[in-house]
């Protein structure tokens, strides 16, 4: 009898694990995309306290705070050892007041903090991984008050990203604060099936690098620049919502490539309600980058509270048309235009009669007349009630918003 017991508890524990059924998330985090900033796109390892704590009093002096960016996000590199128990330290050099001093400076100033990690044995610099140690390492973020934790995909031979990412969850779960999760597997095992349970958002392609088109670098076929990540990324828009958000990667606006490609790099970023993690060195930005990170009313687009990622109507050529349902039947009209030369593009607004089957919401340019808002200028474009002809230049978009007119609203 005992021995019954005993095989048919190992038979259901062994199921537990191996269909990795485990308990929940926290529901309200990343109920928009998040926003923050990140180490890794601009100083990879080469990070310390100093630094960090300069990129805080800077996320607040330029007015990004402001804006809605909050988290400030440690990535790989921050790590020491383990101590003689299994608890991850901070490396003493870079790190010598330890992370929980610079979790309270952060906090001071009305910002949140994050960090990183890997499901593997190793991160991808070569630091400390969580496998093995889960449990220990989410008690230890959460006593050192940490709000987001990325969790990258390194040194992971024959782990299953299905049970590794769920039993992270379950870890800060269980040590009780919330902790927004930020998977970063790149989309090898397709998370945005299994995981809208599981991550807050998870990453859809490799890195980005700082440049618009990778295949117009000779030699860097390889790489994923901006148009790379865009066309893996919008297959992908019926999985993103509220709480579980498509990622495709860190944003490089500001790091090297000309004002028009970080303009259309950082608009598609909104278009497709993707997570806004500044990538660059913000104590140090000029006044453009700025205009860019901080334009009000484009991240409004990103951050619309229906969380719906925005659809490519179609591709023209180079022009590439897309279409974001908003609040309040508003939508967000863009026009990429991914080639080398300006284009002018003529919009009969009746073309862009849609059902979005995703989202349950519909255009009737018939039906209704929309007023439209140049959202990197600022001036009102007339209405959708006749064509419009406009120049989108090269690797530069065209954005609007678009809203119903009320019965008796004159233009
Ligand atoms: C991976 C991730 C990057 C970054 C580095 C750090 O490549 O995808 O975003 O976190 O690791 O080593």
């Amino acid at each position: 009898m005992i021995r019954f017991v005993k095989n048919f508890l190992s038979i259901a524990f062994a199921a537990i694990i191996s269909t990795c059924v485990y308990g929940q998330k926290f529901d309200s985090l990343a109920l928009t995309p998040q926003m923050g900033w990140n180490s890794w796109n601009k100083f990879a390892c080469d990070i310390n306290e100093d630094l960090i704590k300069s990129i805080a009093d800077a996320m607040v002096s330029s007015g990004l705070k402001d804006a809605g960016y909050i988290y400030v996000n440690l990535d790989d590199c921050w790590h020491g050892k383990r101590d003689s128990l299994g608890f991850i330290t901070a490396d003493p050099v870079r790190f010598p007041h330890g992370i929980k001093a610079l979790a309270d400076y952060i906090h001071k100033k009305g910002l949140k903090i994050g960090i990183y990690s890997d499901a593997g044995r190793k991160t991808c610099a070569g630091r400390p991984g969580s496998l093995g140690h889960e449990y220990q390492d989410a008690l230890t973020y959460a006593k050192w008050n940490i709000d987001y934790l990325k969790y990258d995909w390194c040194y992971t031979k024959d782990v299953n990203p299905r049970c590794a990412y769920p039993l992270m969850r379950d870890a800060l779960y269980s040590a009780g604060r919330p902790i927004l999760f930020s998977m970063c597997e790149w989309g090898s095992d397709k998370p945005w099936e299994w995981a809208a349970d599981v991550g807050n958002s998870w990453r859809t392609t490799g890195d980005i690098s700082c440049v618009f088109d990778a295949a117009d670098n000779k030699g860097n076929y390889k790489r994923l620049g901006v148009v790379q990540i865009i066309n893996k990324n919008a297959a992908l828009r019926k999985f993103a919502g509220p709480g579980h958000w498509n990622d495709p990667d860190m944003l490089e606006v500001g790091n090297g490539m000309p004002i028009n490609e970080d303009r259309a790099h950082f608009t598609m970023w909104c278009m497709m309600a993707a997570p806004l993690i500044l990538g660059n060195d913000i104590r140090s930005m000029n006044e453009a980058t700025r205009e860019i990170i901080e334009n009000k009313s484009v991240i409004a687009i990103d951050q619309d509270k229906l969380g719906i990622q925005g659809l490519r109507f179609e591709i023209k050529d180079s022009v590439q048309v897309w279409l974001k349902p908003l609040e309040n039947g508003n939508w967000a009209f863009c026009l990429l235009n991914t080639g080398k030369r300006d284009k002018t593009f003529d919009i009969f607004w009746q073309k862009y009669n849609l059902e979005d089957n995703v989202s349950g919401l519909s255009t009737s340019f018939y039906k209704e007349i929309y007023s439209i808002t140049n959202l990197w200028n600022g001036k009102n474009c007339g209405t959708t009630a006749k064509k419009c002809t406009v120049i989108v230049p090269a690797h530069d978009v065209v954005l609007y918003r678009l809203v119903p007119l009320k019965k008796n609203d004159c233009f």
